[in-house]
């Protein structure tokens, strides 16, 4: 468990089913996301098995890391997205950085900011990572904003990489490195 002020971040929960339906159903969230195919009862329980995680882990046995976010102040620390470091590469120790909050009412909260320097925070001090790497849509301003503030730099634009809502869209690569991240704390 990850603790900030706003929101904490805990493992995954096979109850956490139906909100995933709901978040990765729902185009308002998936207009910034790579999903664009319905997101089936089975598919999301083979996910959330495949992200279970092994008690303890063997160096280089472990590709994700998937925590969900939960916003402390509502209704009991209500859960309100995911967010994880994905294609964990242990010779190079980087890794790519993901985020949905999938309750679109919780969305230019802070939260977003918060989890993100949370997760950082693990990847650089436990996990061992060296860089983190993010892509965002070149339209999602809001992710832009968050990444600029939590002190990802733009380094590069993969042009039209992306077919979205009937257009071919810009995404917008980002990196971060441990050094960076430990100065500016
Ligand atoms: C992107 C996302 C993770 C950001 O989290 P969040 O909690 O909404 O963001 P925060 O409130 O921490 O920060 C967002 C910033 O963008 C600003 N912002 C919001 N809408 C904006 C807009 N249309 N244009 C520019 N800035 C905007 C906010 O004011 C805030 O900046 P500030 O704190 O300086 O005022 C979240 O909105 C989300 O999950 N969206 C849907 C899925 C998604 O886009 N995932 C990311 C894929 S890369």
């Amino acid at each position: 468990m990850l603790e900030g002020k706003k929101v904490q971040l805990r493992p995954i929960k096979r109850d956490d089913l139906p909100n995933f339906l709901k978040w990765y159903n729902d185009p308002d969230v998936t207009q910034y996301l790579t999903i664009y195919l319905p997101v089936t009862e089975m598919a999301e329980e083979k996910w959330i098995e495949d992200h279970a995680g092994p008690i303890t882990a063997r160096a280089g046995s472990v590709n994700d890391i998937v925590f969900v976010i939960e916003a402390i102040e509502l209704d009991s620390h209500k859960p309100i997205g995911t967010i994880g470091l994905h294609s964990i590469n242990q010779k190079d120790q980087t890794a790519e950085f993901g985020i949905a909050i999938g309750e679109k009412d919780c969305w230019s909260k802070g939260y977003g900011t918060e989890a993100t320097g949370l997760l950082i925070s693990y990847a650089f001090n436990s996990v061992n990572l060296h860089r983190i790497t993010s892509y965002v849509l070149d339209f999602n301003e809001r992710s832009l904003r968050m990444h600029r503030k939590v002190g990802f730099t733009e380094e590069g634009r993969l042009r039209k990489a992306i077919f979205s809502n009937g257009r071919f869209i810009d995404k917008v690569m980002f990196g971060m490195l441990r050094e960076e991240w430990t100065k500016a704390q």
